[in-house]
């Protein structure tokens, strides 16, 4: 047992969470996703299921309830003979008690529970390459006298975007059809609310379906025959009602429910499936069907799956003397990066369903050690929703017309800094000279469109030099101090003083456009310049001015005086004298640190400010507004780091970790395994109470900072460099890593106890100089003695 606290604990290995109790402080939730398909599912048995897309292609109702958590789908459990009901969910029949268990897994999921002498257990899952969930449930009778069970599924069908506010306008649209002989129910929606699949059509292009590996002896497709009239779903009629032959069609409020008989004679075990997904046409629906819903099939499809992500993550493990290292880094860092942020793009708190340009490119760092050729096609993705001045889509929905652009000012300048990671993992130059179509016409190399972006930057300066702060830069909550272009942010002038030079890095390198090369560092002179001339307060870095001239982040503001990411990223960007960036740091020590994490601004705004924008409108405390905002937060580690201070990077680490001692958890309130977007700060009356679960950027960075600034092993254009930034009590660790193709493994080996500094490094036993190159194909194995 890892970690336990009283809602659980962590199985052996870190890879599974068990929750021992319904009664957590918030839904508990796993996010089980291929690209095209997922499902979300909270520990009482909460969630929805979508295809495509989790916003605009919802396949089931949900309501976004964090108190009740009582929408899911549901399997329950009767037996008529007592006439006795309850679902495997533990909601919404929690008041029937029994055992629960809910184990969340990496790509599955499983509720138990133990009631009336039968064990019910669901394995959730999606298989990896179609579009379809599978709930794979075995039921055990533990009396000793044979008894007669219903397993009977019920779910609510939505076919459309979400939320859909019109129930009995949509309702009309859709229709279910019932095949008894593939014992599936059919669901099709006419008309959906939102433009797809690249026109603004009418049609919801799908056909959903629900099927069962056992012969139904009841099949439902209308909620009013299901539910009852002033029933509800703790005790529905369709549970005890003979098959009803109107209950399908398209005059009903659609939902679907199979029911199947079971003998058991005593201690004995059976295992019914049922399948839930959607396909282009009948025909597929069905041949998935035939392909996943039976036992075998299930079971197989099962192993596949958690083979699937174990190749998916295992391209880089560690092996450390801080267990809540292994388990975040060795699983859950990566797999919350991909299932819920590149896959599902949602969480309980916020489904979002779009690609966001920053957002999504930021993530697509987790691909970088593990599969570099998914970076690669999210870069060209980005570069084709760039227009030629070097805009881009803010957010956008794939395959469709849906797209969102903004005067935000940061986002487009995410391409090429993320385009510089991905060179410096794999490489992989010729990815520069290949082709990609503006989104407004003609077409550029990846190279062009990450100067397009270069030279937009360039272009929305102040009179004073300093970048305009337009709609928002990443915080997005600053909506309203820029808006009129005059407005100017430090932040983006940090960040945009990181990429140009490390645009002037790679074309010096690449001994390319030598007059842009020039260009750029006459910029990023002027830059640095007018950054530390018209930035600093005097102890710390501003944060922005508005439009009026006000100034936010300095030491004479009532509310807002400190903001964390003027801090971190001159340390970052390296864009201040050392002296500078150690006693901006010291600030942001002294008023930002928390043993909760690192607050994004102090104090919080107590009066909403419409020349600052809507995070003024949060209460104080909370996410942008003065909590702590965790993606942000993340990049107090790097910060740390980068400054060579190994006992506060591994402090700023240890605060965000959400592995909490047990007495910690009930007050974090949540989810152990994954990073909350946002952590309570000390205007809130739970300061460290998390929050938004899964859905956060914070989890690709904390993954790429504790491996590439903590562990230290990091890609560089000439190769991987070992630069540990550890607590000196470690004796060593282990890192097993792809590497352009070699299969690295290294020992880091720290005899004096020291937390920084490399005496040796060896490579299969011969003395070895950094960066280190490695023949593709081959597996070397590194030591290094500390
Ligand atoms: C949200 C947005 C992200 C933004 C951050 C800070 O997470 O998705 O784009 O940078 O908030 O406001």
């Amino acid at each position: 047992m890892r970690f336990p606290t009283k809602y659980g604990h962590f199985s052996d290995d870190g890879s599974a969470y068990i929750v021992t109790t319904p009664d957590t402080p918030r839904p508990w939730a796993n996010v089980l996703a291929n690209p095209d398909y997922g499902m979300i599912l909270s520990h009482t048995g909460g969630g929805y299921s979508w295809v495509f897309s989790s916003k605009i292609s919802m396949l089931t109702r949900w309501n976004q309830d964090m108190v009740g958590d009582a929408d899911g789908k549901l399997v329950y459990v009767s037996e008529p003979a007592r006439k006795k009901n309850w679902t495997i969910n533990w909601n919404p029949c929690a008041d029937a008690g029994g055992d629960f268990c809910c184990t969340h897994g990496i790509g599955h999921s499983t509720l138990e529970r133990t009631l009336d002498d039968v064990h019910a257990r669901m394995t959730c899952f999606v298989p990896p390459g179609d579009p379809l969930e599978v709930w794979l449930v075995e039921l055990t009778n533990l009396s000793r006298a044979t008894r007669t069970l219903h397993l009977q599924s019920y779910l609510d069908w939505l076919c459309d975007q979400w939320p859909d506010a019109h129930r009995e306008f949509h309702r009309t649209f859709l229709e279910t059809a019932y095949t008894p002989k593939t014992r599936t129910i059919c669901a099709r929606k006419r008309k959906c609310d939102v433009p797809h699949e690249g026109q603004t059509s009418p049609w919801w292009p799908y056909t959903a379906f629900h099927a069962v590996s056992l012969a139904p002896t009841y099949a439902c497709g209308d909620r009013a025959a299901f539910l009852g009239r002033n029933r509800t779903l703790r005790d529905p009629q369709g549970l005890a009602a003979p098959q009803d032959k109107n209950a399908f069609g398209r005059y009903g409020d659609a939902c679907a429910s199979l029911r199947v008989a079971v003998k058991l004679a005593p201690r004995a075990t059976t295992t019914v499936v049922f399948v839930l997904g959607a396909a282009r046409t009948g025909a597929q629906a069905a041949s998935l069907v035939r392909r996943y819903g039976s036992v075998d099939a299930a079971r197989a499809a099962l192993a596949k799956t958690k083979k699937h992500w174990q190749v998916l993550l295992g391209s880089l493990s560690c092996a450390t003397p801080d267990k809540r290292v292994d388990v975040m880094a060795n699983h859950w860092l990566k797999y919350q990066a991909i299932a819920g942020r590149m896959f599902a793009k949602t969480g309980y708190y916020q489904n979002s369903g779009a690609f966001g340009f920053r957002d999504q490119l930021q993530d697509s760092q987790v691909w970088l050690p593990l599969a570099p050729e998914r970076a690669r096609n999210h870069l060209k993705l980005c570069c084709g929703v760039q227009h030629r001045d070097g805009s881009v889509a803010h957010w956008w929905f794939p395959d469709t017309n849906i797209k969102h652009r903004s005067n935000c000012s940061d986002d487009f300048l995410w391409l090429p800094l993320i385009l510089t990671q991905y060179l410096k993992e794999t490489a992989d130059v010729a990815l520069l000279d290949e082709r990609v179509a503006f989104d407004d016409g003609g077409q550029g190399t990846v190279l062009d469109h990450a100067l397009c972006a270069v030279e937009r930057g360039l272009q929305r300066l102040s009179p004073r030099g300093l970048p305009l702060l337009g709609d928002c830069d990443w915080n997005d909550g600053l909506s309203s101090a820029g808006d009129q272009m005059r407005g100017e942010s430090i932040w983006l002038a940090h960040f945009l003083y990181l990429v140009l030079n490390e645009m002037i890095t790679l074309l010096r390198r690449l001994k390319r456009d030598g007059p842009r090369a020039r260009k750029c560092e006459r910029a990023a002179a002027a830059l640095r310049t007018a950054l530390n001339k018209y930035g600093w307060d005097g102890q710390w870095f501003w944060r922005a001015t508005t439009d009026e001239g006000a100034v936010l982040g300095a030491h004479a503001c009532r509310d807002g005086r400190i903001f964390l990411n003027a801090q971190t990223w001159t340390v970052i960007a390296n864009s201040a004298p050392s002296a500078r960036q150690q006693q901006a740091m010291r600030a942001a020590r002294r008023l930002l640190y928390k043993p909760y994490g690192s607050l994004l601004l102090y104090p919080g705004y107590t009066v909403p400010d419409p020349r600052i924008g809507y995070l003024t409108q949060y209460a104080s405390g909370l996410r942008e507004n003065g909590g702590v905002y965790t993606h942000a937060a993340v990049w107090s580690v790097l910060a740390e780091a980068l400054l060579h201070d190994a006992p506060r990077a591994f402090d700023r680490f240890a605060a965000l970790c959400p592995i909490k001692p047990a007495r910690q958890a009930e007050r974090y309130a949540c989810e152990p395994y994954v990073l909350p977007g946002n952590i309570d700060g000390p205007a809130s009356p739970t300061p460290g109470r998390g929050g938004w679960t899964w859905y956060t950027g914070s989890a690709a960075w904390l993954f790429h900072v504790l491996n590439s600034w903590i562990l230290g092993v990091r890609a560089t254009y000439d190769g991987l460099i070992i630069d540990p930034c550890i607590p000196a009590a470690w004796p060593r660790y282990t890192v097993a890593r792809l590497f352009r193709g070699a299969r690295v493994r290294i020992t880091v080996k720290n005899p004096r106890r020291v937390s920084r500094g490399v005496r040796s490094v060896t490579v299969d036993g011969r003395p070895a100089k950094m960066p280190l190159t490695f023949a593709p194909g081959t597996s070397p194995v590194v030591v290094v003695t500390m």
